[in-house]
């Protein structure tokens, strides 16, 4: 048996579950237990929400590659770690095994010690989907390094604030990367954000567009020639640094309701217990299975879900550099049939995107290795629920609809693929180990089923935010000092007769678009950032595709009147200021917003419009200025 903690049937699940609640220490210790651990933990766990301060696996001395490459190599040294396909299909992919990975992680460990990187140092990576990608961050977690991975669709901007926030003194990333149709110049992009950070020493460029570039003497160096030198030296072994299991792994910046984005904080120990446990359980993941996650590693679900969860299980993961669309809607079905894909785990965007293109491009694909299916990062309709099940799995895939957070670390609540009886539309249960809480407004717990609240946990994971980089207040104040003892996570929450969990989306100033999380106020701030803009307000609206869209009521200085080119303008600095991800889809100009006589601009009313419920606009009474909702409804787009 290669997991002797996975779940083989619901009594199992129930059994787990019930030990999770009674015992969360026993439990969580008999899952560390089939890790590699340099020194045993002395102590499972230790909390207090109200700081918060929690501790897994205290006194615990790891490192996550030992987990993820070193232990594997006896016996999955030739099998496939990473199976690689490029954006274009016409190019070769790659196959890298445990032994060929561990072998490079070592190598660019090395580099980025020759490069002056220590223990603790945090490094920053923004690049394109290719396998240096996965290097960059093992090798970081390697020597200790803290990775904060920048996904490459954000601005130089975001990139800058990103790097000064954590104050990273190495960026790793490549000339361009590929992304459909597009080559995005990465390094100018780079050279644009570090005119802000002095902290960064130094710049490790990887080649793949060959994309022109400038080099600056003394900071930017080339991956290819530093490679070169460690081989000249033979390649020296590289130890992987001992790591405290509280230790931090990495940060990844996520949008919140208010200003900037904050550094989530995960550590060494119980992340990688987290992840790992959730993979194996919620994919039930077998030996030898091809497993395929389209998410890209700048986000959470590829952190998590591309990279530590498959490693340490020494699962085959399929990492994609292109996007579902090129060169045309059957990519994702190619790619299943190519490598027999068995588990394919993926966004309702993408499956809302693809189902646009109708069953062309799916039939006369061979999608018979197919065994399990996944969907992530928002709330997938029904519609889209039964196309998946339907035309990609046949009927015959069990579907895990999987909710979790940047914050949690892995997934919280899910079915257990094949094992759990779904829903379509619902996360269904939780893992073992998560105690979900439904509060009302007041935070009075609401108990019972058929019931609606806003969703907390209130037990600690070994998977959990431990802090904001650089500022813990924040962190408490965002997600412990809403509600007592209860870790907030933002969103609502039905609890069906069954006890099923279904998510209804976030009830903070947090957008969820194609399943990226943007916080109006961010888009607010650059909206109010082009010369004309002398106020703005963001909300969501639903959105076919993209599950919700932006929709930004703005007001100008009415100096132009060429409107149409202020728009062009307004989406064009959102893009430069956060990137192309944020852009409103539309702009409507209004001379007032609706206030409350406070000063505080009523979203509520402004969110009822943009979904279109007009004539249910609720409480206006409160407004300093009523007659501007009426004008505001008039100029809805
Ligand atoms: C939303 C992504 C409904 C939710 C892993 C959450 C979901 C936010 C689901 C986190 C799901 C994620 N059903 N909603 N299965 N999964 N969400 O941090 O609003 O990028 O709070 O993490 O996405 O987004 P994040």
């Amino acid at each position: 048996m290669a997991y002797p903690y996975q779940i083989k049937n619901l009594d199992e699940y129930q059994q787990a579950y019930q030990q999770s609640v009674i015992d969360p220490e026993g439990f969580w210790a008999h899952v560390a237990d089939h890790f590699y651990w340099r020194r045993k933990w002395d102590k499972v766990l230790e909390w207090d929400f109200k700081q918060p301060d929690v501790k897994w696996f205290l006194g615990g001395k790891l490192n996550i590659t030992e987990n993820c490459l070193d232990r594997h190599l006896g016996s999955l040294g030739s099998t496939p770690a990473i199976i690689w396909e490029p954006n274009d299909p016409e190019e070769h992919h790659r196959v890298l095994t445990y032994r060929d990975l561990y072998n490079k992680v070592c190598q660019f460990a090395t580099v980025l010690k020759n490069n002056g990187v220590q223990k603790g140092d945090r490094v920053c990576i923004y690049m394109g989907m290719i396998p240096e990608l996965a290097i960059a961050v093992l090798a970081c977690a390697r020597i200790g390094a803290i990775h904060s991975v920048v996904f490459g669709g954000f601005s130089a901007q975001s990139i800058a604030d990103r790097i000064q926030d954590a104050q990273c003194s190495l960026v790793i990333t490549c000339d361009g990367a590929f992304r459909g149709n597009k080559d995005i110049p990465l390094k100018s992009v780079i050279d644009d954000a570090l005119m802000a950070c002095p902290s960064v020493k130094k710049v490790i460029v990887c080649t793949r567009t060959r994309t022109p570039v400038s080099m600056l003497k003394g900071r930017d160096v080339w991956w290819e020639d530093e490679i070169k030198q460690v081989e000249t030296l033979g390649n020296p072994p590289c130890p992987a640094e001992e790591m405290d299991a509280e230790d931090m792994l990495f940060i990844l910046y996520t949008s919140g309701s208010t200003g900037k984005p904050k550094g989530v904080v995960h550590t060494c120990g119980g992340y990688m217990v987290y992840a790992n446990y959730t993979f194996v359980n919620t994919f039930q993941y077998q030996p030898g299975e091809v497993y395929f996650c389209t998410a890209d590693i700048g986000w959470i679900t590829g952190h998590s879900y591309i990279l530590y969860g498959p490693l340490s299980a020494g699962a085959t993961t399929l990492m994609f550099e292109g996007i579902p669309t090129w060169p045309d809607a059957g990519r994702l079905w190619d790619i299943t049939d190519k490598y027999r894909v068995n588990i394919l785990y993926t966004a309702p965007t993408a499956i809302r995107s693809l189902m646009g293109f109708g069953l062309g491009p799916v039939n006369h694909k061979d999608l018979s290795s197919l065994r399990k299916l996944g969907s992530v990062g928002e709330p997938i309709n029904e519609e889209a629920w039964q196309w998946f099940k339907t035309h990609i799995g046949k009927d015959k895939c069990p579907i895990v609809d999987t909710w979790w957070q940047t914050e949690t670390g892995g997934i919280m609540i899910t079915p257990i693929a094949g094992i759990t009886k779904e829903k379509p539309g619902y996360a269904t249960l939780p893992l073992p180990g998560v105690q979900p809480m439904l509060v009302d407004e007041n935070g009075q717990e609401v108990t019972g089923n058929g019931v609606n609240g806003n969703l907390c946990i209130k037990f600690p994971w070994p998977g959990m935010i431990r802090t904001t980089y650089g500022d813990h207040e924040r962190c408490r104040k965002t997600y412990f000092a809403t509600y007592e003892n209860l870790y907030f996570t933002g969103d609502g929450c039905l609890r069906d007769e069954d006890g099923y969990y279904r998510i209804t989306g976030r009830v903070d100033d947090v957008l969820n678009v194609s399943g990226h999380r943007i916080g109006t106020a961010e888009v607010e701030n650059a909206i109010n950032m082009h010369a004309g803009v002398v106020e703005s307000a963001v909300v969501g609206y639903p959105h076919d595709i993209k599950g919700q869209g932006i929709y930004a009521y703005v007001i100008t200085d009415r100096l132009t009147h060429d409107m149409e080119l202020t728009k062009k303008d307004i989406i064009q600095t959102v893009s430069r200021i956060i990137g192309p991800i944020a852009k409103p889809d539309k702009i409507q100009f209004v001379s007032g917003l609706p206030k409350t006589r406070s000063g505080k601009i009523m979203r509520r009313i402004l969110r009822k419009i943009a979904e279109g419920e007009m004539d249910n606009l609720g409480d206006t009474t409160t407004l300093l200025d009523p007659a501007v909702v009426e004008e505001i409804k008039r100029g809805r787009l």
